[in-house]
């Protein structure tokens, strides 16, 4: 049970400061010590937390309206080797944000390992009050966090490479393996682009309607019971209250059981490769952030195959 962490304390995907410090107060609060003595991972850690300030340059004009290009291009790129040297190993990756840009470089490191391991494609489970599939030029913010799924699927392209054309057919997954849960903040441009890619999605509409339930087993479905699984969840997917401290809370979403039962359903598929926790920011909200961050550890734990009995 080999377990590889990447800390990632980085925030240049949005424009709020606090989510940076988000893996350290998720390590503090003691979640590796819960996975290692109750749940008897080994722990692959460098007890770094990654700011990536070195990649970070000086210059940094917007390129197609996003901000901060290309900081948030190499921080990702290191993500990507980073998430890449443990998955090739066969570790199971657990990478805590940081703000969703980073999903850039988990998911690309672990779908370059899938391949190059297993020779198969790997799906994305993708749990998010939104969808963030913008293009550049159709993202109404700029904020690259908006935007990490159109850069994985190739609905983005970017040929410089110190803008994202570091990203090679490799890195990239098939809109046919993606599935959303949570949604219920989706831009109109994004709208579009599910629908005419024919993408996966269960809104907290479907939820509604079919309960969690059946909405796991329909995008568990989708997928094929013999796929590996990177599971990226959006704090914000819960309902702010459950997760008060997140950058772009929307409300109506998922309980904090519901969350807890997406990961331990995936966990049970025997099939997770991956795992990515983003968007708490503990400097928001700072009643609610104690909250946050334990409403965090337990979907890491259920994801890791904490069980109720
Ligand atoms: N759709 C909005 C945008 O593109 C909000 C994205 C929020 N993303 C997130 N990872 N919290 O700006
Ligand atoms: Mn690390
Ligand atoms: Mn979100
Ligand atoms: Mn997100």
């Amino acid at each position: 049970n080999h377990l590889g962490v990447v800390a990632v304390g980085f925030n240049g995907g949005q424009c709020k400061k606090g989510v940076e410090a988000a893996p350290m107060a998720l390590i503090e609060s003691g979640l590796l010590t819960q996975l290692r003595e109750d749940l008897d991972y080994d722990i692959h850690h460098d007890n770094i937390i990654h700011y990536y300030e070195q990649d970070i340059p000086a210059e940094d004009p917007d390129h197609r309206g996003m901000k901060k290009p290309r900081a948030v291009s190499a921080a990702t790129e290191r993500i990507s080797s980073q998430v890449y040297n443990y998955a090739k190993d066969g570790k199971f990756v657990l990478t805590l944000g940081g703000d969703h840009s980073i999903a850039i470089g988990t998911i690309s490191g672990t779908s370059k390992a899938i391949r190059e391991r297993l020779g198969r494609e790997m799906a994305v489970i993708w749990v998010d009050a939104h969808a963030d599939i913008n293009v550049p030029e159709m993202s109404p913010s700029g904020n690259i966090h908006g935007m990490p799924m159109a850069f994985l699927t190739r609905l983005a392209r970017e040929d410089r490479p110190d803008i994202f054309g570091w990203l090679k057919d490799e890195h990239i997954v098939s809109t046919r393996k993606l599935v959303y849960i949570g949604l219920r903040d989706v831009d109109r441009g994004e709208k579009k682009l599910l629908r005419e890619h024919g993408i996966k999605a269960f809104s907290m509409h479907d939820i509604d309607r079919h309960g969690i339930g059946r909405v796991v087993e329909m995008a568990l479905a989708h997928i094929g019971n013999d796929t590996p699984i990177h599971l990226s969840f959006d704090v914000d997917a819960l309902d702010p209250q459950w997760a008060p401290s997140t950058g772009t809370p929307v409300r109506g979403g998922l309980t904090l059981r519901e969350g807890d039962f997406i990961c331990e359903c995936v966990h049970e598929t025997g099939n997770l490769v991956a795992m990515d926790l983003v968007e708490v920011n503990p400097s928001l909200e700072a009643v609610g952030a104690a909250e946050t961050i334990r409403a965090g550890c337990s979907l890491v734990r259920s994801a890791l195959g904490d069980t109720l009995l």
